[in-house]
């Protein structure tokens, strides 16, 4: 197998183009036919159901029009010897992230199998929106990890032909480049969840960052001769254990005339064991090499910035360790020194995200920056409380929490508000040291991280995203795939795009 020596997957996207040719003019693979519940959606699609002979057929018998269901019909009279009807519900229910969704399903399947597929979603019905959604759903849902296979699986699709009338098209288009980059930004993200561990420990990780950047990205790497020298003593706590070492890498996006200033720190554990205090049972790791996801999408929205002209200062801490056990790792009650001067007594050496938090919250925070958005993969027990699709979201500043959730909702990746019940703090304290990394008990565990992770913001408005849940999922389903799903890239993206307007 061709291993390069970084593990850059670099999974191929295919591209999308915006047409004003009639549906059954043009020259593809495959036409994907949106159907309402009960109704047809766009231009062209009646004649399509005509040509099929399917006008009076009683599609809700076989084909019910639910969100993403798929019927694919042979239809040899047609140019694109083959069409795809996909459901988008019911007419009254239409949104973005429906059109996301159903396209995702769509390409997803047709994907391996055809090099052109064309589709048609009207402005006028999903609104200006919708073709930026349906180029998303489009793009996202072609994505499929290979590079771990000796031999590759066909991969046919390269083009998406969006449809749309002449007077939307220059609306269209603009939609379509954003969506691109955006989705680009994805790819990456899942490239690297999904990466094996073996291939991606912090020092490869940082690598990564490195190649991957644009050059008006600033890099550093902090090693751990740095960062022992800089205090950091939550990276290199959990780090110990590994024959890996911790690494902080520190991004920084800084365009001219910047309108405001923020960070973006990221939970980096490139693979969590639980370390001393051993994940059981065993099963549960699985899954415990997306524990960077955080860090994986922190780095995916800075190779962004630039193509999007962000007009936001945005600086960017990778906390990468490997949480692993030999005679070096840390023991639950050792008392560790993080940045600022902070001691933490290690109840519990699986708590080991927000360790590593504390240090690049601490430093975001001396940089005195307007914003702190923090992205981690933290609790279980945020997945328990609220179910494994929505990201559990904490701030000390209802305007940043605002526009935080507005994002999520405008990218159509699930947010919910939750409690940082100040009764509740008490519980962070420690006989030994300052603060205790367990917060006594298993009770409102996603809470007692998130009272913890406040504790090394200072005043600065702040928001965390507990990714524990959507970063990562075991079957494909809509436009996001099994294994790493890059969320929440597109949020980010989106909030800091929305300071332009
Ligand atoms: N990485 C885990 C959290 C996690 C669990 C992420 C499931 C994704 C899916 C984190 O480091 C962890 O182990 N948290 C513990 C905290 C506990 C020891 C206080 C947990 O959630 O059980
Ligand atoms: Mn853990
Ligand atoms: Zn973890």
């Amino acid at each position: 197998m061709d291993r390069s020596p970084l593990p850059l997957p670099d999974t191929p996207m295919p591209s999308v183009e915006v047409s004003t040719v009639g549906l059954l003019d043009l020259d593809v693979d495959a036409l994907v036919v949106p159907v309402f519940r009960g109704g047809v959606d766009g231009p062209g699609t009646d004649e399509v159901l005509e040509a099929l002979g399917l006008e009076d057929s009683p599609r809700d018998e076989v084909f019910r029009g639910k969100v993403g269901q798929l019927l694919h019909l042979a239809a040899p009279g047609l140019r694109a010897g083959r069409v795809t009807l996909v459901g988008l519900g019911r007419l009254d229910g239409l949104s973005e992230t429906v059109v996301r969704r159903a396209l995702g399903s769509a390409v997803r399947e047709l994907a391996p199998r055809c090099r052109t597929i064309a589709t048609s979603v009207s402005l006028a019905s999903v609104g200006p929106g919708g073709v930026r959604a349906a180029a998303e759903g489009a793009l996202l849902g072609a994505y499929r990890y290979d590079a771990g296979r000796s031999q590759p699986r066909p991969r046919a699709l390269e083009t998406i032909t969006l449809l749309t009338t002449t007077s939307e098209r220059g609306a269209a288009e603009r939609a379509v480049e954003r969506a691109t980059i955006h989705a680009r930004a994805q790819y990456v993200a899942r490239d690297l969840v999904t990466c094996p561990p073996d291939r991606l420990g912090p020092p490869e990780f940082a690598e990564v960052a490195r190649a991957i950047l644009p050059d008006e990205v600033e890099v550093e790497v902090w090693d751990e001769e740095r960062l022992s020298a800089e205090g950091c003593g939550g990276l290199l706590a959990v780090g110990r254990g590994s024959s890996r070492p911790p690494r902080l890498v520190r991004l920084r996006w800084a365009p001219e005339g910047a309108v405001a200033r923020v960070a973006l720190v990221g939970k980096g554990i490139t693979f969590d064991t639980g370390g001393i205090s051993l994940k059981r049972p065993s099963e549960i790791m699985t899954g415990m090499k997306g524990d960077m996801a955080g860090a994986a999408a922190v780095l995916a929205v800075f190779t962004a910035l630039a193509d999007l002209k962000v007009p936001v200062e945005v600086t960017g801490e990778l906390c990468l360790a490997e949480n692993m056990i030999d005679g070096d790792a840390q023991r639950p009650s050792d008392v560790i020194t993080v940045r600022g001067g902070t001691t933490v007594e290690v109840m519990n050496t699986d708590a080991e995200g927000r360790l590593v938090l504390a240090d690049g919250l601490a430093l975001a925070a001396e940089d005195g920056v307007d914003a702190i958005v923090d992205l981690a993969t933290l609790t279980g027990a945020a997945i328990r409380a609220i179910g494994p699709r929505a990201t559990a979201v904490f701030s000390n500043d209802d305007d940043l929490l605002r526009q935080l959730l507005g994002a999520g909702e405008a990218a159509g990746e699930a947010m919910w508000h939750m409690p940082l019940w100040e009764d509740l703090r008490d519980n962070l304290e420690s006989d030994v040291a300052d603060l205790n990394n367990l917060g006594r008990g298993d009770e409102a565990g996603a809470t007692m991280a998130a009272l913890f992770l406040r504790e090394f913001v200072d005043s600065t408005p702040w928001v965390h995203l507990d990714i524990a849940g959507p970063a990562w999922q075991d079957e494909d389903r809509y436009h996001e795939p099994r294994h790493g799903t890059g969320v929440p890239t597109r949020t980010l993206l989106r909030w800091l795009e929305a300071s332009t307007d």
